[in-house]
C-alpha cells in the first residue's frame, strides 16, 4: 500500500493531478480538499497555498508537497507537522524558467527593447550588435532553477556571473553573501532574481541595491515580488538609471492599476508564467519521492522550512 494522497489547491485543476498520480503510483489512494474523509488516513499533502490551519487535523502526514518551487507560503506557519517538505522542480520546470530567462536577457543583449520603442515611434537607429561575451549577466540564486537558467545564459555566449548564500565552484565566476553584493553588482549589464523570498531576501532589492548598479543595467525578477521594493524601482527606472525591467512576479498579482510600477518606462510585465508546475512533469518526481519514503531511502528536492527555502 502507498497510502494517501490529499490534493489542495485553489489554483490547479485536481483531477488532472489525480489522473497522472495514477499512472505513475496507481497503489495511491487520493481525495480532494475538502473531501478529506478520515483525517488521520492522510498521509501525503499535495498543496498550493493552503490556508492557516490547514494542516492540523492531519496527525499522521509524513510528506507535505509544495505544488510549485517556492516555499514561503509555507515557511513560519505554526500548523505544520515535522515532516518531510518536497518543491517542485521537474525537468519542465527548469526548462521553461531557462528559456524565460533567456528571452528576457537576449531581448536586452540583442536591443530587442530598443527596436520595440523605435518600431513604435516609427524611428530607425542603428544599434550596432554587441559581442555577447561582452555582456555580463548577473544571477542571483543558484538553486534548481537558477543554476540551470544561469548554465543556459553561458552556453548562449554570454558571461555569466551569479550570487548565492553558500559559495559554490562553477564553470562561472560566483560570490556569495550580503558583503560581496556591491561587488556582484558591480560591470553587470543585466541582473537577474531567481532568489526564493526568505526572511534575508525581502527587500532585498531597494533604492540602495538599484544605485549599486551600474547606469543602464536591465532588471529581470523571475522569483518573487517581495525580494523587490517595487516603488524604488519604479524610482530608478523614472530616473533611467535602470535601462528597463521585466517582471514576473509582483507583492499583489495581478499587478494593480494604481501600483507605482503600472507607469513606469521601460517595463515589461509578464502575468506570472515563468514557470509553471504541470502534472506532467511533475507526476513523476512526486510519485518516485514517495516510493522512497516508502522504501527509507533518502527523499530529493526538499525544502529547509527553517532556512526559509
Ligand atoms: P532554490 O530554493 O532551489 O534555490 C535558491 C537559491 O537562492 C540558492 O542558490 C540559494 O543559495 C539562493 N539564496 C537563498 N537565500 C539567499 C540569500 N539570503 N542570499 C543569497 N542567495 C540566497 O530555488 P529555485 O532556483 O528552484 O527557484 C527560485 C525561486 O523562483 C523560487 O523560490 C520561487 O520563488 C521562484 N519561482 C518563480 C516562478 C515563476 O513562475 N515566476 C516559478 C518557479 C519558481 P544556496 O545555493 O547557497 O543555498
Ligand atoms: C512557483 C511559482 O514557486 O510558480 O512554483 O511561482
Amino acid at each position: 500500500m502507498a497510502g494517501t494522497l490529499l490534493f489542495y489547491s485553489r489554483f490547479d485543476e485536481p483531477q488532472e493531478w489525480l489522473d497522472h498520480l495514477a499512472e505513475t503510483i496507481p497503489e495511491l489512494k487520493t481525495r480532494i480538499h475538502p473531501d478529506v474523509g478520515d483525517p488521520l488516513d492522510v498521509d501525503y499533502a499535495l498543496v498550493w497555498k493552503p490556508p492557516t490551519g490547514f494542516f492540523a487535523p492531519f496527525a499522521n502526514l509524513k510528506l507535505v508537497i509544495n505544488l510549485g518551487a517556492g516555499v514561503d507560503s509555507l515557511a513560519g506557519r505554526t500548523d505544520l507537522p515535522d515532516v518531510p517538505v518536497m518543491r517542485l522542480s521537474d525537468p519542465d520546470m527548469v526548462t521553461q524558467m531557462s528559456t524565460y530567462v533567456a528571452a528576457a536577457v537576449l531581448r536586452y543583449s540583442r536591443d530587442f527593447d530598443r527596436f520595440e520603442a523605435d518600431t513604435r515611434a516609427r524611428r530607425w537607429t542603428y544599434v550596432h550588435p554587441r559581442r555577447q561575451r561582452e555582456i555580463t549577466v548577473g544571477v542571483m540564486g543558484l538553486g534548481e532553477l537558477g543554476l540551470p537558467a544561469a548554465q543556459t545564459l553561458a552556453a548562449l555566449g554570454l558571461s555569466v556571473r551569479g550570487w548565492s548564500r553558500s559559495p559554490k565552484s562553477l564553470p562561472f565566476p560566483t560570490m556569495a553573501g550580503l558583503e560581496a553584493l556591491p561587488a556582484f553588482y558591480a560591470g553587470l549589464d543585466i541582473v537577474v532574481s531567481l532568489l526564493p523570498l526568505t526572511g534575508e531576501t525581502r527587500g532585498l532589492l531597494d533604492a540602495a541595491a538599484f544605485a549599486a548598479m551600474d547606469e543602464g543595467t536591465a532588471f529581470i525578477n523571475a522569483s518573487r515580488g517581495e525580494v523587490v521594493d517595487e516603488a524604488a524601482l519604479a524610482a530608478a527606472l523614472a530616473s533611467g538609471h535602470l535601462r528597463g525591467a521585466t517582471l514576473d512576479a509582483f507583492r499583489t498579482e495581478p499587478l494593480p492599476a494604481g501600483a507605482p510600477l503600472r507607469d513606469s518606462p521601460n517595463l515589461l510585465v509578464t502575468p506570472h508564467i515563468a514557470s509553471i508546475a504541470g502534472p506532467r512533469g511533475s507526476a513523476p518526481e512526486i510519485a518516485a519521492n514517495i516510493r522512497r519514503l516508502l522504501a527509507g531511502e533518502p527523499l530529493r528536492h526538499l525544502a529547509d522550512l527553517r532556512r526559509g527555502y
